[in-house]
């Protein structure tokens, strides 16, 4: 086998190929080097769909849950996505920015270097403020570049019950253009569901969105089918989410648009999902899949995106191939940054891991065993 080469010049990559071809300006002695020792390369892991900022959690849910109760009817009954927003509303930036730091920690030891994080727990202009800041500030702190989405329409809050409408006008007409102007919006979603908002309100807010030039997405046919991936698509938008009631239509929609299919089997594994979401006509129509953690208290408790490789890989039958892909180059496009994240490749972001594994299969094989051995962020080993 060749050794291989990759030089970084600010936080970029300049060059790659194999070592025998490095260019004699790239050669120079005096520059720093790092002899990984012939071990594997990869980009760094992209997990593109996370609510990792929240107060508390719901480990008493899930013992409800044990007991018989569906994710839906602990919704209905004022609990779900509602009890978080209370612990949401309750905690100060401090300590939701402890709180979310923990879960980061978690991520990026096994090399995420690229994270997109939600709002959606506030449900409320200076709550939703919150968790966008301590959403930045864990970029800033921590070696991850964070991408933030507005999810102010993720549930109706307790205090608008009956009045979904005038909580769409809020959403719209102050929370976004407000956030946005404070620059804590890099793209908005919406929980288009039957638990959820409807089609008719969903599209209000992918319509402010769209007037503001932000990108949209959408947590699309999880638990039911209710059209809003191709609301969605209508949009462009960069990626829809979960999939398990996705109909061919859809796919042909998400085709036309160029959007992403984000799948999240943790989410899937947690809620004890039984329906799987479309692969055969996913791949038939070419469309790329990216996975995540999902990362939140109510349907997947997890910070591990490398157990999510591996409940791909079991749970849907997915490739390594399409796995590993899944984290990298089609993560960077549901998350709108091709052109900087997600590929090894001369003009993109420095961002890569060295792993201590003899194939790349091991990456989604084993679970609970984390191979990062190195993590490199910008150019710089973190
Ligand atoms: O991605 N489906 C809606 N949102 C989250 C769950 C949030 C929660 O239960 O707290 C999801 O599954
Ligand atoms: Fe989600």
């Amino acid at each position: 086998m060749l050794d291989a080469a990759i030089v970084v010049r600010d936080g970029g990559i300049v060059w790659l190929g194999y070592e025998a071809s490095l260019p004699p300006e790239f050669a120079d002695p005096a520059l720093p080097r790092h002899d990984v020792g012939g071990r594997w390369i990869t980009p760094g892991l992209i997990d593109c769909h996370t609510h990792l900022v929240y107060g508390g959690n719901r480990a008493d849910e899930f013992a409800l849950r044990l007991a018989g109760a569906s994710y839906q009817e602990i919704a209905r009954r004022g609990g779900g996505i509602v009890s978080t927003v209370r612990a949401t509303r309750l905690a100060d930036e401090e300590s939701l920015f402890e709180q979310a730091a923990g879960r980061l920690e978690a991520l990026l030891a096994e090399g995420v270097t690229t994270l997109e994080i939600k709002s959606g727990y506030g449900l409320n202009l200076d709550g939703e403020r919150k968790m966008l800041r301590v959403a930045r500030r864990l970029g800033q702190h921590y070696p991850v570049t964070v991408y933030t989405t507005f999810l102010g329409a993720h549930a109706l809050p307790p205090e608008y019950q009956g009045r979904a409408d005038e909580y769409i006008n809020l959403v719209c007409d102050v929370m976004l253009p407000r956030l946005h102007g404070e620059g804590l919006i890099d793209a908005v979603d919406v929980f288009c569901e039957n638990i959820g908002f409807s089609v008719a309100h969903s599209e209000r807010v992918l319509k402010a969105a769209q007037q503001l030039g932000l990108p949209v997405k959408m947590h699309a046919e999880q638990l039911s089918n209710i059209g809003a991936t191709q609301l969605a698509t209508g949009f462009n938008a960069l990626s829809v989410d979960h999939l398990e009631h996705l109909s061919e239509a859809d796919v042909i929609a998400m085709q036309h648009s160029g959007t992403v299919a984000v799948l999240l089997p943790g989410a899937y594994y947690f809620v004890r999902e039984t329906r799987q979401p479309p692969l055969d006509l996913l791949r038939r129509y070419g469309i790329p899949m990216a996975l995540a953690t999902d990362s939140n208290p109510g349907t997947s408790p997890t910070t591990s995106l490398l157990l999510m490789l591996n409940m791909a890989c079991t749970l849907f039958r997915m490739t390594v191939a399409e796995v590993l892909q899944g984290v990298t180059i089609h993560a960077a496009q549901a998350i709108g940054q091709s052109a900087r994240h997600g590929l090894l490749e001369p003009g993109r972001a420095a961002d890569f891991v060295v792993w201590s594994v003899d194939s790349l299969a091991e990456l989604a094989y084993w679970s609970g065993l984390n191979p990062c051995r190195i993590v490199v962020r910008g150019g710089c080993i973190t």
